[in-house]
């Protein structure tokens, strides 16, 4: 990024000496860099434990299960499923937000039963939040159910103005007259607005291509493994190669996870390939969050440990999160650590000594 040129004064003229004057300047620059870099977030380095329920900085647990993450003005945002604790039915999507990803402070119930009639009795699973530069709104995408049972498969749309504001109900729909399950959102470097989800039954797994308010869908524009039958799915990109890591589909079930790769959306994506052991280190795929700091990018692995797989509910799950490690441009790989140290800052995420 280019920084303004800065006029000098001639000397003996107005406030001070050029040296002073110069100094003046590099001070002020020094101040704007958090403004002028997009206010990335800033913070000590933490260790997190693996595999374990967190809490809030008000000490209450915090859920915000099949989830994703939203960097604004230096905090991550953290969206996700809340569920009622005696029926596992929809009760709130929840937001916090972090600088360094272990302290979370709870924000709002971004979206409610009371939110519109449609959510009185529902499932909302995989809430994901993108922002849109040109209308200034957050835009989520989620995928929607009557709360009996998964007939409807459809993904629904609510916006606020304010990332974690009251979220509008804007409907549920199945995209293109298609199935649609298991969800995701993305926004690409040139800005243009993205959705997968699971459609036929599972079977397929669908790229479509966002309109430009990001609130509906505008043409399908990859189905890359018909028949595979993947969910969860989590996309990413890192150096112009996308990265598609998906679950099988097994209920609540841990199962091996796979991943594929491309260098365009729309374009020829890779087989998909095994990744990590054979149950995801018993966790299920939400979200690949990158971690960008001063000295590099990581890739953090976001899954649910759901313990619905172990006779519990949704709110009884844990969270599983990993490094993202990159052994060439277009290979992930996966290994189980108990603790993780991040460091948000840095932009380094690593095993725990
Ligand atoms: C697997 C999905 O990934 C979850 O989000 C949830 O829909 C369960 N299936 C329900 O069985």
């Amino acid at each position: 990024m280019h920084l303004p040129h800065t006029r000098r004064r001639p000397a003996g003229r107005g406030t001070g000496s050029p040296r002073r004057w110069r100094l003046a300047t590099l001070l002020g620059l020094a101040l704007l860099l958090p403004f002028l870099t997009g206010h990335s977030a800033q913070a000590e380095p933490v260790t997190v434990p693996n595999g374990t329920q967190f809490t809030d900085t008000a000490g209450n647990p915090l859920h915000a299960h099949g989830g994703g993450i939203l960097e604004v003005d230096g905090y991550y945002y953290w969206f996700g499923e809340n569920r009622h604790d005696d029926n596992n039915g929809f009760r709130y999507v929840s937001a916090y937000r972090s600088t360094d990803l272990k302290n979370w402070e709870f924000r709002n119930h971004v979206l409610t039963q009371q939110s519109d009639p449609e959510l009185a009795r529902a499932n909302i699973e995989r809430p994901k939040v993108i922002y849109n530069e040109s209308t200034g709104q957050f835009v989520m995408w989620m995928h929607k159910e009557n709360g009996q049972d998964y007939s409807e498969a459809r993904a629904a749309v609510a916006v606020s103005d304010t990332v974690d504001g009251d979220y509008s109900w804007q409907g549920s729909f199945r995209p293109l007259d298609h199935m649609s399950r298991d969800i995701t959102a993305f926004v690409d470097t040139d800005g243009t607005g993205y959705m997968v989800s699971a459609a036929r039954e599972n079977y397929d797994l669908h790229i479509y291509r966002l309109t430009d308010d990001y609130t509906d869908v505008a043409e399908l524009v990859a189905n890359p493994w018909p028949g595979g039958h993947r969910e969860a799915p989590a996309l990413f990109q890192r150096d112009g190669v996308y990265f598609m890591l998906t679950s099988g589909a097994t209920g609540w079930d841990p199962n091996q996870q796979r991943y594929a790769t491309a260098t365009s959306l729309d374009g020829e994506w890779s087989e998909m390939r095994d990744v990590g052991d054979a149950t995801g280190f018993d966790s299920q795929t939400t979200f690949v969050l990158p971690i960008q700091g001063t000295e590099a990018t990581s890739y953090l692995y976001m899954g649910d440990r759901w313990g619905n797989a172990s006779g519990g509910l949704v709110n009884d799950s844990e969270y599983v999160w990993l490094p993202v490690e990159f052994p060439d441009s277009r290979t992930m790989a996966l290994s189980w650590t108990p603790h993780l140290t991040i460091d948000t800052t840095a932009g380094t995420v690593a095993p725990a000594p």
